[in-house]
């Protein structure tokens, strides 16, 4: 009978546990980079205050519907180094790799910069984190950031222009257009330098369109006074490796630097928030969603319904389905960190608090911009009912665990009490 209440002791312990830790919530952040992997909305580092900048990894879990209020937040294995202005991609040649690339990377729990690679590989079947091999890497583009990197289809990362922040967050900066290509299929890396016709450009959005074009929008130039005209599109092609420039017609869309774009299905990019800057503090934060047709290339102002989200910069933003979801990031120039998600549903232009897994199998292929990975995956609902079984047999371990932890425990005297390790964690 003791045991009886031993066991029911545990199960209801394991499962207020299994609660609190798992359900856990990141802290508030910006300046983090992100990519959809499958049915894993990934966040990599971020910093959580003008001193502390993360390694942490988080995900969200888009398998099944869930309230914006309650999102289902997962950590994953945290980074070798924190990073904040870092860019990160999906391997177009297995779908599971992550590649996170350049940023201000530094050694964990410490201000000072990682030189030890600018480029980190996340296998996320495994949650292994590797430092691997570049050849010809270009020593020049160490501690480069404030950038958005993109893959096509061969397993080429173009990554353009950037900062380079040097050794310190004070120091002078420079600035670059050049393009660097990084090749996954061999890990080369080439530099091409470009003429002064295309204009340096820092914190802008880099789309890939379906053709292999690379649209840059917004963004700065060296100095975050000289934001980039937003109807003077820069467009690269990733064929020709040739640049040009596209006049973007239609709505007067406000300059900005740290805002998110995501790409549609239809060929519309659609952009969200951003902001101004006085010297290198922001000054205003847009709400706004602007949307450029990359067919006529004209700039349109949808209208919107639903409870919008807040001004938001340094920001993450990906489509997935037809939502298009908002994480993280400034809420305006004094509130400078917020852990929120906000989900726009762009078939009708409508906010949407609830996330809700489409019914029906679509195999069509969406691709997003803020990381840049595509995905086709689909769920059908029954999946729920094996997530129930599971979490239902994982309890009834982890009481069988706890059980005998606690009589061991016991015989010590010693009674175990609920820890904080996320590493307990049922994943
Ligand atoms: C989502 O959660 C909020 C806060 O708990 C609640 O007010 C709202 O009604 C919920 N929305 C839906 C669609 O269930
Ligand atoms: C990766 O995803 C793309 C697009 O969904 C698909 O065409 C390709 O076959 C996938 N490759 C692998 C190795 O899964
Ligand atoms: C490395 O990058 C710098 C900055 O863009 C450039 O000036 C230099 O030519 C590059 N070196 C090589 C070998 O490509
Ligand atoms: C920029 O900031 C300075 C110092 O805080 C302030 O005096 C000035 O009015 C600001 N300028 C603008 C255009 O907001």
């Amino acid at each position: 009978m003791k045991s009886l209440y031993y066991i029911l002791f545990f199960v209801i312990f394991n499962s207020v546990y299994f609660l609190v830790i798992c359900q856990n919530v990141p802290s508030p952040r910006r300046e983090q980079s992100s990519t959809l992997v499958g049915t894993r909305l990934y966040f990599f580092g971020g910093s959580i205050s003008s001193t502390i900048i993360v390694n942490e990894v988080w995900y969200l879990d888009l398998s099944s519907s869930f309230n914006i209020s309650t999102p289902p937040w997962h950590s994953d294995a945290a980074m070798p180094v924190g990073d904040i202005f870092g860019t990160s991609c999906l391997s177009s040649i297995d779908n599971s790799t992550v590649f996170l690339i350049g940023g201000r990377m530094r050694i964990v729990n410490t201000r000072n910069f990682s030189y030890t690679s600018s480029v980190y590989k996340f296998d996320s079947k495994t949650s292994l984190w590797t430092a691997p091999t570049i050849n010809n890497f270009n020593y020049s583009f160490q501690a480069r950031n404030e950038m958005q990197a993109v893959i096509d289809n061969y397993g080429k990362i173009f990554v353009f222009g950037g900062n380079n922040q040097g050794n310190d967050d004070n120091i002078t900066s420079t600035a670059y257009n050049d393009m660097s290509i990084l090749d996954i299929t061999t890990m080369f890396w080439s530099t091409q330098t470009q003429s002064q016709s295309v204009l340096i450009n820092v914190d802008y959005t880099a789309t890939l369109l379906p053709s292999g074009i690379i649209v840059y929008i917004g963004g700065r130039g060296s100095n975050t006074a000289n934001l980039n005209d937003m109807s003077q599109i820069p467009i690269f092609d990733t064929k020709s490796y040739t640049w040009s420039t596209k006049s973007a017609s239609g709505s007067i869309i406000a300059s900005r630097a740290d805002h998110s774009a995501v790409l549609t299905q239809d060929g519309n990019i659609i952009i969200y928030g951003g902001s101004t800057f006085n010297s290198s503090q922001i000054s205003y934060v847009f709400s706004d969603i602007a949307v450029l047709n990359t067919t006529s290339w004209e700039w349109f102002l949808p209208s919107v319904s639903g409870t919008s989200a807040p001004p938001l910069s340094h920001h993450s933003a990906a489509l997935y389905k037809n939502y298009m979801i908002l994480a993280f990031g400034a809420t305006s120039a004094t509130n400078l960190y917020t852990n929120k998600i906000y989900i726009l549903d762009t078939q009708n232009y409508t906010w949407v608090t609830t996330f809700n897994i489409p019914a029906t199998t679509n195999p069509a292929k969406q691709t997003q911009s803020n990381g840049n990975s595509s995905t086709d995956q689909a769920k059908n609902s029954s999946s729920n009912l094996y997530i129930g079984v599971g979490i239902g047999v994982g309890v009834v371990i982890l009481a069988v665990i706890g059980f005998i932890i606690y009589k061991n425990r016991h015989k010590e005297e010693f009674i175990a009490t609920p820890g904080t390790s996320k590493d307990d964690c049922i994943r």
